[in-house]
């Protein structure tokens, strides 16, 4: 499988991407086309308005990504594309325009799950923490906007599901709480950046255990967040201009505008508190599971990996429940949130176990991790 050059294509969101990644490690080039500023006004992600954005950006990705990696087309060994989980008509966009690479190349079509691609961002060589590759058994917490998931993986391509969140996602629990914040999408980095400055002691907010699993619930916080910062906010008929369009965001939020505040509001440290509440029980059951299944590795994957809180977290606790001898690996940034070069890094091992796809290949918007 080694010194097998790949062309990674990844539309299942709002990011369309395309990367040149050689042996599944090493990155010859990583591009990313972000659509932030076509979905901010919404406050989330509008998918007809993202598939139709991936149909104009697809080819001139494809294309700096070939020019980055100072490569050919005809060089290229395999076309990689996520086929699910995501948005169905994101995803269609990346499958045909990788459908005709393929074909016109006549190379072998690869299709990826787009969670195993963020796990396997970990084998990419620039992963900060860890310089070799992660030992099994890998124990993986994988946090994005859609999921948050433990997993214990004894093997390539082998997962075994320890627990999940039973309502929002982590990353979704980040862009609700930011929203409530009136500190704008996408809500980590926001959260994470006005946190920087505040105190997570000065509010006292939830936390949902659910003693004796390893499911996660982050609803019951989301709401809390409201109650608290409900009192605090300017009322909307005070409000002189009208903040922004309605939210395409579903429940309690859909006609929110952004909430306003006044100068002197407590943002920060709610900010801290909020961050703080959403990290604690991914922190501490992620290194429970590892001394009680004997990883040899702890990973993180997923667009909230990028958090640092996160990581130094995680590093502390897997130190003080397993010890020295268990690293924590996490991707570098660039590669924590939706990329290419996962997709094309997780297309390594997908050829060598020999599980390529026909032209009959379909996306599949609830693809899980174990399916097949
Ligand atoms: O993996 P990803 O790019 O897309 C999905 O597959 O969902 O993850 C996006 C999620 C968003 O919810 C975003 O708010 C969150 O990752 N995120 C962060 C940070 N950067 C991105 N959450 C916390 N802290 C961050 N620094
Ligand atoms: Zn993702």
């Amino acid at each position: 499988m080694y010194a097998v050059i790949v062309l990674g294509i990844e539309t299942s969101c709002d990011e369309t991407a395309a990367a040149v990644v050689s042996d599944g490690r090493r990155v010859l080039s990583s591009v990313i086309s972000s659509q932030f500023d076509l979905h901010r006004a919404h406050g989330g992600v509008v998918p007809e308005l993202a598939a139709r954005r991936h149909v104009t950006a697809i080819v001139p990705v494809v294309e700096q990504a070939l020019r980055d990696a100072g490569i050919d087309r005809d060089d290229l060994d395999a076309i990689a594309v996520t086929q699910g989980p995501g948005l169905a008509g994101a995803l269609v966009v990346g499958m045909n325009a990788a459908k005709a690479m393929a074909y016109a190349l006549g190379r072998p079509l690869v299709a990826v799950n787009h969670l195993e691609a963020h796990i396997y961002a970990n084998w990419l060589c620039d992963s900060p923490n860890v310089p070799s590759e992660p030992l099994f058994p890998i124990l993986c917490l994988l946090v994005s906007g859609g999921h948050t998931e433990l997993i214990l993986m004894t093997g390539h391509r082998r997962f075994q599901h320890l627990g999940r969140t039973l309502d929002d996602a982590a990353g979704e629990a980040f862009d609700k709480g930011a929203r409530l914040l009136g500190l704008g999408f996408p809500g980590g980095p926001a959260i994470q950046e006005a946190a920087s400055k505040g105190d997570p002691r000065s509010f006292e907010l939830p936390r949902a255990w659910l003693a004796g699993t390893y499911d996660f619930s982050f609803s019951g916080l989301k709401t809390a967040l409201l109650r608290l910062t409900e009192p605090m906010r300017v009322p909307e008929s005070d409000v002189a201009s009208a903040t922004g369009p309605p939210s395409s965001m579903s429940g309690p939020f859909r006609e929110h505008r952004p909430p306003t505040y006044a100068p002197d509001a407590p943002i920060a440290d709610l900010a801290a508190a909020f961050q703080q509440a959403v990290i604690e029980p991914l922190v501490v059951k992620t290194a429970r599971a590892a001394a009680e299944f004997d990883a040899r590795t702890v990973v993180l994957a997923g667009g909230v990996a990028a958090n640092s809180l996160l990581r130094d977290r995680l590093l502390r606790e897997v130190l003080a429940q397993c010890g020295p001898g268990v690293p924590v690996a996490f991707p570098s940034h660039a590669y924590c949130t939706d990329n290419a070069a996962m997709v094309a890094a997780a297309a390594a091992w997908v050829i060598r176990a020999g599980d390529l796809v026909g032209w009959e290949a379909d996306v599949h918007p609830r693809l899980s991790l174990t399916q097949r």
